[in-house]
């Protein structure tokens, strides 16, 4: 099996506990990866500190400092390409992205998002999860298409929406599955387990017609 060391560039605007999962995944040898550059769109990212603490590289590219959303996508594809990653990884990046950045990331764009997609696109997930009384929640990790948080999904993780839940108590238990499932689908791809091509989502070879599921530290399909 291939094992390569996959290069990324992380995407973040807040306060990067995705991005610090992928970090400890690295250093404890579970994700053979090397982040080239952090781009956070928020120069009050917290992520930004913990990609300084790990020693690496890092931009803010303000959205608001551009005109409009191409010339913001542009501006970090002009930092992003010359790192030539295999792997641009979105970790709580709270921008959406444009047509000609999703196109020209086709295959090598990947998304966490804190819910069972196709359930709650977009924000305020874990308040629609309580108020629609769902006995399941939990997050999905994605390759990204054009419609927002859509595109084929490739592990999910539940968690059980409790009676004493309000949305922080289960967003902080989403939280923690996002940090194990997100270096794990990155692992799969750097091992050429995993990947998107011809719109077709690929596992050992093999067509992956529903998500991957993460429950009790443990995947199965
Ligand atoms: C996470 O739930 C992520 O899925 C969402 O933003 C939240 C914060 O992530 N998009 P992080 O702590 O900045 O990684």
């Amino acid at each position: 099996m291939l094992n390569k060391k996959i290069s990324l560039v992380v995407l973040i605007s807040g306060g990067g506990s995705n991005l610090q999962a992928i970090i400890d995944a690295i250093k404890s040898n579970a994700l053979n990866a090397e982040i080239k550059t952090v781009i956070s769109n928020q120069v009050s990212a917290t992520g930004l500190d913990r990609a300084a603490r790990a020693n690496i590289d890092s931009h803010v590219i303000s959205h608001k400092q551009y005109p409009d959303r191409q010339s913001f996508d542009r501006a970090m594809i002009k930092i992003i390409d010359p790192l030539e990653p295999d792997l641009i990884v979105l970790a709580g990046f709270m921008r959406i992205l444009g047509d000609e950045f999703i196109d020209h990331y086709h295959h090598c764009l990947i998304n966490i998002h804190p819910s069972l997609l196709p359930k709650y696109k977009g924000l305020n997930t874990h308040q629609l999860a309580i108020d629609n009384c769902d006995k399941k929640h939990g997050a999905s990790v994605h390759f990204v298409s054009h419609e927002l948080d859509s595109g084929p999904v490739v592990i999910q993780a539940e968690v059980s929406v409790l009676d004493a839940d309000d949305k922080n108590s289960l967003a902080a238990r989403v939280l923690e599955q996002e940090h194990q499932i997100y270096p794990i689908a990155i692992q799969m791809i750097a091992e050429g387990r995993l990947a998107f091509s011809d719109q077709q989502l690929r596992l050992d070879g093999q067509t992956l017609t529903k998500p991957l599921l993460w429950k009790n530290n443990q995947l199965s399909a």
